[in-house]
């Protein structure tokens, strides 16, 4: 067969551990051939495409990003998009396409399957947010990069006897932000789910320094908001699948513990840091997991489904119901995990 292959939204440490794991059992096992398309969708739309084999993908299992380049581009949302994509796969005589993305790339892969094209969803994202997963590649490394992130800051709030708040990125899911919270002893954790009462921080920052020095870290995901709304964090610019793009709320968040609580607050932003770089042998090995499950389900009845980690085992589920709805931080585990040791 010859096969499709593109990688759409936020890169994550692992996209070349997947792509590799495709190309070398679907040469190797099926005979079949491929072509990357660049940039998501965009280059489906636009055919711009770049030759794919194992000569190519044999050395990449290590090497962060894409090598087929990725973008947010919705061919819903540009004009003649859609027809543009299906005269793209049939120019390209491609027989079925393998999408490799969060829920925006795979909602986008969900539809097409409407329109007659055969696909193969991957689920990637750094931030853990899609339901039919137990876990997405990339969600590993972004934790272990927050953390070694934390663990830094701890010793200079230390030796400054400061509080550092520490914005990791997630917009509607903390995953991110509790995990590394809680792998690296955070005094709080504020996360999207939680909408936070920024007077009950600082009050727990102050008891907790009570006859002792108040250095400590505040993890803050990016899309956290005081419950009194008085932030104001979004930057007002969307994207093509409407998302604001944020990046504020720690700065504001030290200015206001600094204020209440007259302790000296700085602030770090992670950003893209979690995103980059090489992914942590945990992501290595799911991602090639995915990899070889997703070819399988191109030549073994799996068209129209994405492949996902269920009780340690890789399972199908139809692409309908992998971007059905997001995965967010239940409750009950920040209550009963995060909350107990907070300050
Ligand atoms: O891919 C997910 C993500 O990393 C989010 O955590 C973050 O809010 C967003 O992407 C940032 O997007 P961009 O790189 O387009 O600014």
């Amino acid at each position: 067969m010859r096969i499709g292959m593109l990688t759409g939204g936020g890169d994550c440490p692992g996209l070349n551990a997947v792509i590799r794991a495709v190309v070398g059992k679907g040469e190797s096992q099926y005979g079949d051939n491929f072509l990357g398309f660049l940039d998501g969708w965009r280059g489906v739309i636009e055919s711009a495409t770049t030759p794919l084999d194992w000569d190519r993908c044999r050395d990449i299992l290590t090497i962060g990003g894409t090598i087929l380049g990725t973008s947010r581009t919705n061919p819903y949302k540009v004009e003649g998009g859609v027809q543009k994509v299906l005269a793209a796969l049939k120019a390209n005589a491609v027989d079925a396409l393998i999408a490799i993305g969060g829920d925006d790339t795979l909602g986008v892969a969900n539809k097409l399957t409407a329109e007659g094209v055969s696909v193969v969803g991957v689920p990637k994202t750094i931030d853990n947010d899609l339901s039919a997963t137990e876990v997405t590649f990339g969600f590993h490394t972004a934790v272990q990069i927050a953390t070694e992130a934390i663990d830094r800051l701890r010793t200079t709030a230390e030796s400054h006897d400061r509080v550092m708040v520490c914005e990791v990125m997630g917009r509607h899911a903390g995953w991110i932000s509790i995990y590394s919270g809680i792998a690296g002893g955070a005094a709080d954790i504020l996360i999207p789910e939680q909408p936070f009462d920024v007077a009950e921080v600082c009050e727990r920052l102050k008891a907790r320094s009570v006859g002792r020095r108040h250095a400590c870290v505040v993890v803050v995901a990016e899309g956290a908001t005081p419950k009194e709304g008085s932030f104001s964090v979004a930057s007002g610019e969307l994207d093509q699948f409407g998302h604001v793009r944020l990046g504020g709320i720690g700065n504001l968040l030290a200015e206001e513990i600094e204020h209440r609580t007259g302790f000296e607050t700085r602030a770090t932003v992670l950003g893209h840091i979690q995103r980059g770089g090489t992914p942590t042998a945990f992501d290595r090995v799911l991602a090639t997991r995915f990899g070889i499950a997703a070819i399988d389900a191109v030549h073994n009845g799996g068209l129209g489904t994405m492949v996902a980690l269920q009780a340690g085992e890789i399972v199908r589920v139809p692409l309908n119901d992998a971007v059905s709805e997001p995965k967010l931080v239940p409750h009950e585990f920040y209550e009963e995990v995060a909350a107990p040791l907070f300050g």
